[in-house]
């Protein structure tokens, strides 16, 4: 695999945090770290709770900042109160969408079903999705992190195009190492991620599993970036601690650009 074919990505998912105006307050810091600095070397994407999204994207305009939401619905319209369609999301310029991950799968009853559903949706909407797998710590000690998340991965994308891959980046994520301060170590990220890789390899060509990025997330922070991003496999971070950090994000924006 040649990562020199594919843009790393380094994606905050903020999770639960941040009113309005505190979002606004992160992403002023954000361009402050970044200001006059070569930061070509990655995309740099905030995924931020819904009622941040246009007060994010209006302090973020002018600036590389890219800006997403933390999940969709799979619907176009209808009766499911509480949700939020693609089509709405892109109506107000919302550009990535994380899907499946696994807060939502252990919260909130998301299977790789529905995954599957919201990736579709959200692809055909046009929005670029970033896809979560992982496997649980017991999945890890029975010796299943491979068929976990190959089974994971393939669900999600039945169904999608390769035309619609050039959408979609993988978030290796293992929930053991969600913050909780353990990180898989760069040679367990950089394993799991190529097993990802060969299963896009086998659903689709090499061709589109080389241009994939595949990122890891799970405690990635200042210090351990430069380790993880130095992996072949490891194209990028979906970070959610240290993306609240205008500091630490920008730490480890900077490890992205070598
Ligand atoms: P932490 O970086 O806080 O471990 O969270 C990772 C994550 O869940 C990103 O989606």
């Amino acid at each position: 695999m040649n990562k020199a074919t594919r843009k790393a990505v380094i994606a905050g998912n903020w999770k639960m945090n941040k009113t309005p105006a505190e979002a606004v307050e992160l992403i002023n810091a954000i361009k402050a770290e970044i200001e006059g600095k070569d930061v070509s070397g990655c995309e740099i994407v905030t995924c931020v709770p819904y009622v941040d999204l246009v007060p994010v994207m209006e302090a973020a305009k002018g600036s590389p900042i890219k800006v997403g939401a933390e999940n969709v619905h799979f619907a176009a319209s209808g009766a499911y109160t509480g949700e939020i369609s693609a089509s709405m999301l892109t109506a107000i310029g919302v550009e990535y969408v994380i899907i499946g991950h696994s807060e939502r799968r252990q919260y909130f009853g998301e299977t790789d079903v529905t995954v599957n559903l919201r990736t579709k949706a959200a692809l055909e909407a046009g929005l670029k999705v970033i896809l979560c797998v992982g496997e649980t710590l017991e999945q890890r000690e029975q010796g299943i992190t491979d068929e976990t998340v190959s089974l994971q991965t393939k669900v999600a994308l039945l169904g999608v195009t390769e035309e619609q891959m050039k959408n979609v980046i993988i978030a290796y994520e293992p929930v053991w190492a969600i913050g909780t301060g353990k990180t898989a170590t760069s040679d367990q990220a950089d394993e799991v991620c190529d097993v990802i890789r060969n299963v896009v390899a086998a659903l689709y060509s090499s061709a589109v599993a080389e241009a994939t990025t595949i990122q890891y997330g799970g405690s990635m922070n200042a210090k351990n970036a430069d380790e993880l991003l130095g992996k072949v496999n490891v194209d990028g971070g979906l970070i959610g601690g240290a993306s609240l950090k205008a500091p630490d994000f920008y730490a480890i924006i900077s490890a992205a650009q070598k």
